[in-house]
């Protein structure tokens, strides 16, 4: 016979109890975000060595205190994202409603691999996908599919670019792949692209890197270099990514240059716009990613500049049905008829199985301001890299460097007070003053390396973020800098 109802059971079902504690974590995470906001906090990112933090949770967590202490204790060790000295990693602040989103669509946890799970998702995603592919400029008939990243919407396109190409009628998805195909890129893409190759079973060399110019682009040369070089490897060259932009350095490359090389020779191209495709919800910025409507698919993160809590991401395809490509998944379990393109089983066309509710957050976003706000988001955010740009420029003739004329949000420079030896000496200063930075802040910057050279790096992601931020930013950077100096 069942058992009653155990208590803790009860208790964790209870609705009344799940209003306290929701009433008195909401007014929690509203006093974080105003601290965030007003910059309270000493550092927008309380760095501790990982192994400290390690040691921290080991204890903490033989020691519950309860939900809502522990989300404070949560609010207080992260990196909080809402503060404008936060200039970091490319995830958004998000749009607080974002949060509410979540803990309606966390509590109703419709999946969705087939439609009668979850009716609304794939619905609304249906609808969204196509809705806010012509809003891009991706030509009618266009439609795609919500995931969870980047990194999978560019694993994804590229097997629907590995199936279409095929081989004399060769199935991949049925008869696997005995062909080394080969994907051309930027030197400068996201790490993710030479990974979903490498998954893809092309190997380290399936990578055809182009090289790029001095505005770190790819052109038409580098391009028909790096295609010769995999023939002459042997390689079927079967699709060509164009960057909007690059993660390093914030460029865009020419998409319509790479779209006339990919049509002349027949390849797929793709476009990872994860993190700036955005621009084209901007007047002022569109132009940047001109040449992205003759893309064969689109990868855009929604969780980047678009103020949609992480992970969200649209792959957009050129033609709804091109979405079908990359699977053809037999379940009896869930579908009978795996060929069958039905939009509303959204498992025949994404990696996941059960995935998260992730139209209703970009749904909501719309439903609240319109899709005017990508516009007025990007346009800040990448007024706010210009700002930073223009500051470090007027510095120039004290030590500072310029990566590039930012095109996005993404600011790469250097700060070099003194005359090094060699550009090693100045990597290993660069380095060292970002480390101090990232322990002692109170802004949060990363870090990178091209051409050879280490930079620093921002990522304006928080709209609150003034020139008054970014100046106290680089008053701060000259000050530690006189601090490693004397290490
Ligand atoms: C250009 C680009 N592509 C892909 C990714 C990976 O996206 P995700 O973190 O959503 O997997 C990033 C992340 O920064 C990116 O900048």
């Amino acid at each position: 016979m069942l058992e009653p109802l155990h208590p803790l059971l009860r208790q964790a079902f209870d609705p009344e109890r799940f209003l306290l504690l929701g009433q008195q974590i909401l007014q929690d995470a509203v006093h974080h975000l105003k601290e965030a906001q007003s910059k309270v906090r000493e550092r927008s990112m309380p760095w501790t060595p990982p192994e400290d933090e390690k040691l921290f949770w080991e204890a903490r967590l033989d020691a519950p205190e309860g939900l809502a202490a522990l989300l404070n204790l949560v609010g207080q060790r992260s990196n909080a994202l809402q503060d404008p000295r936060y200039m970091g990693h490319q995830v958004a602040a998000p749009f607080p409603e974002g949060a509410l989103v979540g803990l309606v669509t966390d509590l109703l946890n419709n999946g969705g691999a087939v439609y009668e799970m979850g009716p609304t998702n794939s619905a609304m995603e249906e609808v969204l996908m196509a809705r806010i592919g012509s809003l891009m400029g991706l030509p009618d008939g266009c439609g795609g599919i919500l995931c969870h990243g980047g990194t999978l919407a560019n694993l994804v396109a590229l097997l629907a670019a590995r199936r279409r190409a095929g081989r004399g009628g060769v199935d991949t998805w049925v008869d696997g792949d005995g062909v080394k195909g080969a994907v051309l890129v930027s030197e400068q893409a996201h790490y993710c692209v030479d990974r979903a190759v490498r998954i893809m079973g092309w190997g380290a060399e399936g990578v055809g890197l182009v090289q790029t110019d001095g505005q770190h682009k790819m052109t038409r040369s580098g391009l028909e270099a790096a295609m010769q070089a995999m023939q002459e490897k042997g390689r079927k060259v079967v699709a060509v990514v164009g960057s909007a932009c690059t993660t390093s350095s914030g460029a865009y490359d020419d998409l319509n240059v790479v779209a006339d090389f990919a049509e002349q020779y027949g390849f797929w191209f793709h476009v990872d716009g994860a993190h700036g495709a955005p621009a084209a919800f901007s007047a002022r910025h569109r132009h940047l990613v001109s040449g992205m409507e003759r893309a064969d698919s689109v990868a855009m993160d929604f969780h980047k500049i678009m103020g949609v809590p992480a992970l969200c991401t649209g792959l957009f395809f050129r033609a709804q049905e091109m979405s079908f490509l990359p699977f053809t998944q037999s379940a009896e379990y869930l579908w009978s008829d795996a060929e069958d393109p039905e939009w509303w089983n959204f498992g025949k066309r994404t990696f996941e199985c059960t995935k998260r509710m992730l139209s209703t957050r970009v749904a909501a976003v719309l439903e609240e301001y319109g899709s005017e706000i990508w516009g007025v988001l990007v346009d800040r955010l990448f007024g706010l890299g210009q700002e930073m740009a223009e500051r470090i420029v007027e510095r120039g003739d004290k030590g500072w460097q310029l990566a590039m004329e930012p095109e996005a949000n993404i600011v790469c420079f250097r700060y070099l007070p003194v005359q090094f030896a060699d550009v090693e000496q100045e990597n290993a200063f660069t380095l060292k003053l970002r480390q101090t930075h990232l322990e002692r802040g109170p802004q949060y910057i990363v870090q990178t390396k091209f051409s050879g050279k280490v930079w620093l790096r921002c990522t304006l992601m928080n709209p609150l973020t003034q020139a008054a931020d970014v100046v106290e930013l680089l008053d701060r950077i000259e000050d530690l800098a006189k601090q490693v100096q004397q290490m």
